[in-house]
């Protein structure tokens, strides 16, 4: 087992490196973690985009639709969860975090700003997220279908788009591997960082 898998700090900071790397890289299996949210009393999970990871102030973000149902229930209760698997290095992480919405303010536009098309696209729909349809439609309209819009009409998406800011209080991570698993909670709190192995 390499060294890394032993030391606890190498361990955050290999944590860091592919956590930074798979903002970019859309093949890294951390790209497109599962966020857990609490609808009223039930747990409400789905793939989403890492967008951003800032490694100084340990904040995970996401993009998502303002009018989705998980705002309004972010803002309720902001206490969320995220789940990697990276099945090339065969590592999990259980991420707890606090989270923020960014909309309508200088992080959302300058998070906007470095949208392509074809994700502001996603925005430009007539009806909300979740909205009941009779037809089987993705709610983009119909002049859209089946190409990007250009500059000017997908600025129309901003007033829907939202920054999902996640701050970590905690990282669980899992190596699995023949020669021996191996778990360690890693707690984060301002400059303090604690570290615990579990038994897998
Ligand atoms: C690969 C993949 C990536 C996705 N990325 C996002 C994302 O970044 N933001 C988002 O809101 N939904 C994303 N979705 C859609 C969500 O999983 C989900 O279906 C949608 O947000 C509606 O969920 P909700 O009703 O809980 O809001 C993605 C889905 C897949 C399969």
């Amino acid at each position: 087992m390499p060294q890394s898998n032993e030391n606890p700090e190498e361990i955050l900071n290999t944590i860091k490196a592919q956590l930074k790397l798979s903002v970019t890289d859309r093949h890294h299996g951390f790209h497109t973690p599962v966020f857990t949210n609490i609808n009223n009393n039930e747990i409400s999970s789905r793939t989403v985009v890492l967008r951003n990871f800032d490694d100084n102030k340990f904040i995970i973000s996401f993009h998502t639709d303002y009018r989705s149902i998980k705002i309004k229930d972010i803002l309720n209760k902001p206490q969320t969860y995220f789940v990697f698997y990276d099945f090339k290095t065969k590592i999990q992480l259980r991420i707890k975090t606090q989270s923020l919405i960014e909309y309508n303010n200088n992080s959302a536009l300058l998070a906007w700003k470095k949208t392509k098309l074809s994700s502001r696209k996603c925005y430009l729909t007539e009806k909300a997220p979740s909205s009941k349809t009779n037809l089987a439609e993705d709610g983009i309209p119909s002049h859209l279908i089946g190409k990007d819009p250009d500059k000017e009409a997908s600025e129309a998406g901003y007033k829907n788009f939202a920054l999902v800011n996640n701050k970590i209080n905690s990282i669980e991570w899992l190596y699995l591997s023949y020669t021996g698993h191996r778990r360690l909670r890693i707690d984060i709190n301002g400059k303090k960082i604690e570290y615990q192995w579990l038994i897998p």
